[in-house]
């Protein structure tokens, strides 16, 4: 099968499409014919070698790229209960690997995946794993809903999960993004939008990574959550400070699913590109801009 690896990081050209033979899926896991791979930032910053410099990558030949996937189930180890032909979206997590969701068959734990709901498509099911696990894991290091929040890229991949799901929690959200993503960020639950940062709030969900400028709209004995666990801004003893590391859990995502089939949750494709084509993905990701997720179809 063929599959998008890097050997040695570096720009989009690093991307490289190799032959390799099928996985076969081991206790506990299932292996996808993937119809759909997101291409998230993690991707481009594995690509990158970020965490080649942070020392988290220990593969001899090169590491697998994609978290993102959605596809039909082609194999199962022993103790699963999805069968042969299941629909499933799943997160292929880690950066660590030899083969991420870039791939025509991916293995991942079955307690990664869910069963796609009838109405959803396999590539509105792919948009959701990643970004819809993590806003909502990000939800939850906010704790109780207390008054307002302010969502940095309240229109990004994560950002817009989180609006909705912060609003239902009972936040009173306001969503830091672009004039032209009024409509979205309002539409997904936020009482206001905001285009420079700006203001005072209960608690800062900063999926734009803004750290020390978001911190410092935080109220004193607030909380921030950001999204980068290696780079936690300092709360200098006035704000609480955290970041959400996303970890895979098939039935929140199962939920996440159901939401978005019943419209709660927005499914966003900005494009399909072909596998062979990742490298210019990582180019129009790096970009900016994009809104919906960029879909590999192997
Ligand atoms: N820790 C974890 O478990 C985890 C999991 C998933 C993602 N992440 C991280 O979360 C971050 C966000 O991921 P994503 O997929 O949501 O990225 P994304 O889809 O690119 O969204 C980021 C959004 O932030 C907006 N933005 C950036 N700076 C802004 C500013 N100053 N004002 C207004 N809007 C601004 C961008 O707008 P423009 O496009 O217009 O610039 C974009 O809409 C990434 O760093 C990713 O690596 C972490």
């Amino acid at each position: 099968m063929r599959a998008a690896v890097v050997r040695e990081p570096g720009s989009v050209d690093a991307i490289e499409i190799v032959e390799v033979p099928t996985p076969v899926p081991g206790p506990g896991e299932v292996r996808v014919r993937v119809a759909a791979a997101g291409v998230n930032p993690v991707d481009l910053q594995t690509r990158e070698g970020v965490f080649h410099r942070l020392g988290w990558i220990n593969q001899t030949e090169y590491v697998g790229l994609g978290w993102d996937l959605a596809g039909t189930v082609t194999a199962v180890g022993s103790g699963v209960e999805f069968v042969v032909g299941d629909l499933v979206a799943g997160l292929s997590a880690g950066v660590d690997r030899a083969l991420g969701a870039y791939a025509e068959e991916a293995v991942i734990p079955a307690a990664a995946a869910a069963l796609i709901p009838e109405g959803l498509s396999l590539t509105d099911s792919a948009t959701v794993p990643l970004n819809g696990l993590t806003a909502a894991q990000a939800v939850a290091l906010l704790g109780t809903a207390n008054g307002s929040l302010l969502i940095t890229g309240a229109a990004g991949g994560v950002g817009g999960y989180a609006v909705a799901l912060a609003t239902r929690a009972g936040w009173r959200v306001t969503g830091l993004a672009r004039h032209s993503d009024r409509e979205f960020v309002l539409s997904a639950g936020a009482v206001d939008l905001i285009t420079e940062p700006v203001g005072r709030f209960d608690a800062v969900l900063d999926a734009a990574v803004l750290a020390d400028i978001a911190v410092g709209l935080v109220r004193d004995d607030g909380k921030y959550v950001g999204v980068i666990p290696p780079a936690v801004p300092d709360g200098r003893g006035r704000v609480e400070t955290s970041a959400v590391n996303v970890t895979a859990d098939g039935a929140a995502l199962a939920h996440l699913l159901s939401d978005t089939a019943t419209g709660l949750l927005s499914a966003r494709v900005s494009a399909t590109l072909p596998l062979d084509q990742a490298s210019g993905a990582h180019k129009t990701l790096a970009a900016g801009g994009q809104r919906g997720r960029l879909l590999l179809i192997p």
